[in-house]
């Protein structure tokens, strides 16, 4: 089974899709993380942000892995754990100029599809419903105001020990820039598939976006039953 997850920053992509996978008992696949990490690698490679050849090198040399450890999912680039690394105010400013790259999504969207292919998931993203897996059992797209989003990132900054000097106003600032850019590139762009349900999740608790998606997945499955 499939569950694809899409929906600007911050809008509660990867929590809930933590929980719902936990609860499910599905494997959760944190696709920005991989776009962050192909960032993270240029950075340390100091490559051009637009430097495609370069980058898929160094991803081909280094291998970008999703490990689950203790019930945690964690980044690596070879034995380098990178989980906190790729969080970073700075991956967050370059990796839409990264993902916008037709061969890192490409080999990214590859990789995704080859994992999706081998267990049930929960995966999420920009694309997922519209590129990575369009025949997904459920779509979801998660949306929320620019304002709540900004102050879940600042508190999620905290909650992480993510260090930083920006304002709320500087926070609110980069997500609606990045949120452009995703929405604005040639390749993919962050669209609500066209059979997706969009949930708006800006005075919804994180309890309450669960329970609307596991429903969703609910009657999908009862969807299911009737046709076969
Ligand atoms: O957690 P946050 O919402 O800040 O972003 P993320 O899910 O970690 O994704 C980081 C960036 O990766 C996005 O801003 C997109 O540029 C890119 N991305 C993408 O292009 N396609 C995806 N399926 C997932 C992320
Ligand atoms: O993955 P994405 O960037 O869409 O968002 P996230 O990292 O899951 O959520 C960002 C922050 O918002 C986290 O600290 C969540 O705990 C919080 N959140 C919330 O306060 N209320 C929700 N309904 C969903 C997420």
């Amino acid at each position: 089974m499939q569950i694809a997850i899409d929906g600007p920053a911050s809008a509660g992509k990867s929590t809930v899709a933590k929980i719902i996978a936990q609860k499910l008992n599905f494997t959760y696949i944190d696709t920005g993380a991989m776009y962050r990490a192909s960032t993270w690698l240029a950075r340390e490679h100091k490559l051009s942000y637009s430097d495609e050849k370069g980058i898929l090198a160094a991803i081909d040399k280094e291998k970008i892995e999703l490990k689950n450890e203790n019930g945690q999912q964690k980044v690596f680039a070879g034995d380098k754990d990178i989980s906190q690394d790729i969080r970073t105010p700075d991956i967050s400013a370059h990796v839409s100029q990264v993902s916008a790259l037709a061969g890192i999504r490409a080999k990214m969207v590859s990789l995704q599809r080859q994992m999706a292919g081998q267990m049930n998931v929960v995966m999420d993203g920009r694309d997922i419903g519209t590129t990575v897996l369009p025949a997904a059992d459920v779509k979801i797209f998660l949306v929320a105001s620019a304002h709540s989003r900004a102050q879940r990132r600042m508190l999620d900054f905290k909650e992480r020990g993510i260090k930083t000097n920006q304002s709320l106003e500087e926070i609110e600032q980069d997500i609606a820039e990045r949120d452009y850019k995703d929405s604005h590139r040639k390749i993919s762009p962050l669209k609500k598939a066209l059979d997706a349900i969009e949930i708006d999740t800006t005075s919804m608790t994180i309890d309450q976006v669960v329970n609307a998606i596991l429903s969703e997945i609910k009657k999908s499955q009862k969807n299911y039953k009737k046709r076969v």
